[in-house]
């Protein structure tokens, strides 16, 4: 009976915000990422899930940033005046929806502004320290070579959605192509004093259509390494106009400056995380409703020892009422971890990354997340799922 009577209130919640969330600006059918699509929206972008890029990080002055540290944000230093005691920022975390009240929000208490950004070696990166650390905040390493300064990348911020247009309360996304520094320097007059070590460019450069603009400044471009983990390339920085064919994004290369970051970074009490290893499964798995279990597996190799105290569990699962399910890591051996309990919460979708102890498990071998829908009505599926070491 209660059940029945939330579930009922809930439906007509989901209407208004589903309703909310497609008049606050022009969504059109997501493009395929770089097809070329000149739909305004990041531009070109598409909506980003909470959850999804969850060390993004909205600043008050207009521009992104992404958490390095539990207390420290990196983003660029056009966006900041000097290095010094500064009390006026405020960072916004944990929302994509600007106005999503669960945001959480710190002051800022003290700016570095890279010194060699006015100088001939540039480098459009800072970094703001909060007043106390984000407990648990989802950290984005940054790339300490070159190795990954290449390819596809994904850039998200609020910023505006067309050329002159205005900003997004939600977060975008979108797919940038690398653009190699000759090629960048040649394909327009504005660019021809690219700095190539302290510069990186990205866009689709035929078609243009697809970038970040004005208001994406200091959030990060990034793409997966080689072991499955998000790894920050660049930092949003300039460009000529934004997404005009042969008009190419331009980001601060973060791996040229990677040392200094991280010495400003301890210099500020903080130490960057370095990236971990990826162990996902991709293959969608249905949760029948109110029934049975459901598993999906997780095979972990080459991972010496035992698992981490911070066992790092994203879980990506389309619900229509996230209340229902019950989630449950079970390590290799059997030990079960409850990671969410049933509650009466009618948000959809548990998208999100849950922290575990499992210091006393052997890291190699199956892991298994676990999911049960255990209230009658709503169904839905686990989308993926990943364990990072
Ligand atoms: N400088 C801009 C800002 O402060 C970012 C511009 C990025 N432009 C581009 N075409 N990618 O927000």
């Amino acid at each position: 009976m209660r059940n029945t009577a939330r579930k009922t209130l809930a439906l007509a919640v989901g209407i208004v915000a589903t309703l909310a969330a497609f008049s606050g600006q022009a969504i059109a059918a997501p493009p395929p990422p770089d097809s070329g699509n000149l739909t305004p929206m990041v531009v070109g972008g598409t909506q980003a899930a909470k959850g999804e890029f969850p060390w993004m990080v909205r600043l008050s002055m207009g521009c992104g940033g992404a958490m390095l540290t539990d207390q420290l944000v990196l983003t660029a230093a056009h966006c900041v005046t000097r290095t010094g005691n500064n009390t006026s920022i405020t960072a916004t975390y944990g929302v994509t929806d600007l106005q999503d009240t669960s945001k959480i929000t710190r002051t800022s208490t003290y700016v570095h502004r890279s010194p060699t950004y006015d100088t001939a070696t540039g480098g459009d990166w800072a970094l703001i320290k909060l007043a106390s650390p984000i407990a648990g905040a989802a950290l984005l390493p940054i790339a300490t070579t070159a190795t990954y300064n290449t390819g596809v990348f994904t850039v998200a911020g609020w910023g505006v959605t067309s050329e002159n247009g205005s900003s997004s309360r939600y977060l975008l996304k979108a797919n940038v192509d690398f653009i190699d520094d000759t090629t960048c320097k040649n394909a327009a007059p504005y660019y021809a004093n690219l700095k190539p070590a302290a510069e990186i460019c990205a866009g689709n450069l035929a078609q243009g259509g697809v970038d970040t603009c004005q208001g994406d400044s200091g959030g990060p471009m990034f793409r997966r390494d080689n072991n499955g983990a998000w790894i920050q390339v660049g930092i949003v920085s300039h460009g000529n106009g934004c997404a005009r064919p042969n008009n190419p994004g331009v980001y601060a290369e973060v791996s040229t400056f990677a040392t200094a970051i991280k010495q400003a970074a301890a210099d500020l009490g903080g130490t960057p995380q370095p990236p971990g290893k990826v162990f996902e499964n991709l293959t969608d798995v249905s949760i029948p409703d109110a029934g049975a279990a459901v598993f999906s597996n997780v095979t972990v190799s080459g991972v010496a020892g035992n698992a981490p105290s911070t066992l790092k569990v994203g879980v990506d699962i389309k619900h229509a009422y996230s209340g229902d399910l019950v989630i449950d890591l079970v390590a290799p051996d059997g030990s079960t971890y409850r990671v969410k309990s049933s509650s009466n919460s009618s948000t959809p979708n548990v998208v999100t990354t849950y922290t575990v102890n499992a210091s006393s498990e052997v890291a190699n071998g199956t892991w298994r997340l676990k999911v049960q829908d255990v209230y009658s009505q709503d169904t839905g599926y686990v989308d993926s799922w990943r364990l990072t070491f």
